[in-house]
């Protein structure tokens, strides 16, 4: 069942609704390990990363039970004593794992992480989460392909100032200064809405946390004496819900994205009404229409409230059959453009220099035999390979079960012709 199968399919039709956001619920998991007691995590997405965070969880002492069938109702109960280690082969399976240093170091003052490696979009430095824990009182080691950090008298605040707005630097020394002595500001933080959801979250544990949404945050620390367990749902998927407009902005066709925040994909919404397209709030969620050709623009990644990276393979299947030649310039991560390779086999025309692709629209794809190379990648293959003549055939479609909940299913319900193979 490694592989996806998409055929053209005609103007898309119906609603769909997204599912909780990967990026926020396996940080909202890690922040379990800060409250001892029995936290619920609803709207929790169906995927193969929260699965591996739940095994990694376990490994720590931590239990993360379903509460209805298939799991998007998860209880996690944090004992008093934990286990603070986090082994390599689970953080080899998710980068997202190492978001459970941060937690460790502040509740047992010690934590001994699998390094993880680069991926398919490069290399993934955590130089800076190691700067911003260090400033705290932290030391570390590497050795081994582990990471070992170590703050016996406990961590204690620091004035803290990103060169980057590293969203897993900000989580990481966030979920530490909750329980640090003292106050720690960090400036130049990150903001996407998944780092305001885990910062509701913490605040609900008991955490005291000023400036949540803004590139200063500032958290007070208290003593685990002052967290208890909470409930939180979580936000929804801004990715999954950009994968349903990129699929409407190529069939044509009017679907509402349920549970879509208009809100948090302000400058995604800009541009695909750039690009032509309808895309109007509606109560509830995100309503998309289009017919006809899309029109290129130029689009460059930035952090939030930027045009995410995460959407930019989605854009740029996109862009590949738009009037006109576009430019889309890729500022986070360097090396992430190896779906392209993927989309020039389909017929596209694509020129990558550096973090630059140029496209030059073409009138039609034409199906081939491609390779998800990461999740996003993958999604990028999927919503071109519903208006590519012929048979798409998607390899490696294991990485599309890390992020999304049944996207064949969901896309079949709203008429597209795809198929797991
Ligand atoms: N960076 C450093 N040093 C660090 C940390 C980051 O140089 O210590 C660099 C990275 O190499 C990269 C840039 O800073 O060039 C941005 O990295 P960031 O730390 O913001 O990203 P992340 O926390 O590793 C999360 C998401 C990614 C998403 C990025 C950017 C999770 C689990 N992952 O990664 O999502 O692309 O933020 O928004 O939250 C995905 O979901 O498929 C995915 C890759």
């Amino acid at each position: 069942m490694d592989r996806i199968v998409v055929r053209p399919s005609g103007p898309l039709a119906g609603a769909v609704r997204v599912s909780g956001a990967k990026n926020s619920a396996l940080k909202l998991m890690a922040a379990c390990l800060l409250a001892e007691g029995r936290s619920v995590l609803r709207n929790v997405p169906r995927i193969v990363d929260v699965r591996i965070m739940g095994e990694l969880l376990g490994v720590m002492g931590l239990r993360v039970d379903a509460l209805e069938p298939g799991g998007a109702e998860l209880a996690i109960s944090t004992p008093a004593d934990l286990v603070p280690e986090a082994p390599l082969e689970l953080v080899q399976k998710m980068r997202a794992s190492i978001v459970v240093l941060g937690p460790l170091l502040a509740r047992t003052g010690a934590a001994r992480v699998g390094l993880p490696g680069g991926d398919d979009f490069g290399p993934r430095p955590i130089d800076m989460h190691l700067r911003g824990l260090e400033a705290m009182g932290a030391t570390f080691e590497l050795r081994g392909g582990y990471v070992t950090g170590r703050a016996p008298g406990g961590l204690h605040g620091a004035d803290i100032a990103f060169e980057f707005p590293s969203v897993g630097a900000t989580e990481n020394v966030c979920m530490a200064a909750v329980l640090a002595r003292g106050t720690t500001v960090i400036d130049n933080a990150a903001r996407e809405p998944e780092i305001v959801d885990l910062c509701t979250f913490l605040v609900s544990l008991g955490a005291r946390i000023e400036g949540i949404g803004t590139p200063r945050l500032v958290v007070h620390g208290v003593t685990p004496a002052d967290l208890r367990p909470a409930e939180h749902t979580v936000v929804p998927d801004r990715v999954e819900a950009a994968t349903y407009l990129a699929a409407v902005g190529l069939t044509g066709g009017r679907v509402t994205v349920v549970d879509a925040r208009a809100g948090h994909m302000e400058m995604l919404l800009r541009k695909l009404t750039d690009m032509g397209m309808a895309v109007d709030p509606c109560p509830g969620g995100i309503t998309a229409e289009h017919h006809g050709r899309l029109r290129a623009v130029d689009i460059s990644t930035l952090p939030y409230p930027g045009v995410a990276t995460d959407y930019k393979p989605l854009l740029t299947a996109m862009l590949s059959l738009a009037d006109g030649s576009s430019i889309v310039t890729e500022n986070l991560f360097a090396g992430r453009f190896r779906y392209v390779e993927e989309l020039l086999r389909m017929g596209a025309h694509i020129r990558t220099d550096a973090h630059h692709a140029v496209i030059r629209g073409v009138e039609r794809l034409s199906g081939a035999p491609v390779r998800a190379h990461d999740i996003r990648a993958g999604a990028a293959l999927v919503v071109a390979g519903l208006v590519a003549e012929g048979e798409t055939v998607i390899s490696e479609a294991r990485h599309l079960d890390r992020g999304y909940e049944d996207l064949v299913g969901k896309l079949r319900a709203l008429g597209a012709d795809i198929t797991r193979a």
